[in-house]
């Protein structure tokens, strides 16, 4: 069974030279999106109390979310880069997030799974990109361990999918939905940020 998620519109040069120029509200974007990526983990445990069998992946996932945010906020500090102190909302997760919505409480649980695998392969992809071309060495080393573990997580939320739903299925709704966040994030506005 294939785990890996394949996007189908690599980033842009663009979006990388946006963020490379500000690096330091890149880092407060990454913080905010390592904080709420353990939220938003922790919230399929709060939803879905009765998938036993994911539970225990789900809050470890959740732990390692929040041990990114730790150490993206290391770093910042160490470079005196505070926390923003307003995030503005994220387009690229509200209108992923959207396609979940309608359906059945089961078919939103696939999507959500799904998207999440989705989101954990974009960052995956960019911190790639972001690794690649840092200059400074202590960043370039912690994207390029970021990367490697944002990549299982990725595999993690389709595996979860395939324990409650037919292969079939899933890989099926995947590409639709990988078709929707192709289009979604070509028509993202660029910033210094994940998204
Ligand atoms: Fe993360
Ligand atoms: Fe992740």
């Amino acid at each position: 069974m294939q785990y890996k998620v394949d996007l189908m519109l690599p980033s842009s040069q663009a979006w990388l030279d946006t963020v490379i120029q500000d690096f330091a509200s890149f880092l407060q974007d990454h913080a905010d999106c390592e904080r709420k990526a353990s939220a938003m983990v922790m919230s399929f445990v709060a939803k879905y109390p009765e998938k036993h069998e994911i539970i225990p992946e789900l809050i470890e996932t959740g732990i390692e979310e929040l041990q990114h945010f730790q150490q993206v906020y290391t770093l910042m500090q160490q470079k005196g880069i505070p926390l923003a102190k307003e995030m503005a909302p994220d387009p690229y997760i509200k209108q992923l997030m959207a396609l979940s919505h309608g359906g059945t409480p089961e078919t939103r649980f696939r999507d959500r799974l799904l998207l999440a695998s989705i989101i954990e392969s974009r960052g995956c992809e960019r911190f790639k990109m972001v690794s690649e071309v840092l200059e400074d060495a202590e960043l370039k080393r912690f994207y390029k361990i970021l990367w490697a573990s944002e990549a299982k997580h990725s595999h993690i939320f389709v595996h979860m999918a395939l324990i409650y739903f037919e292969e079939r299925e899933i890989y099926h709704r995947l590409e639709q939905l990988l078709t929707e966040e192709a289009r979604i994030i070509k028509d993202l506005p660029l910033k210094a940020a994940l998204h």
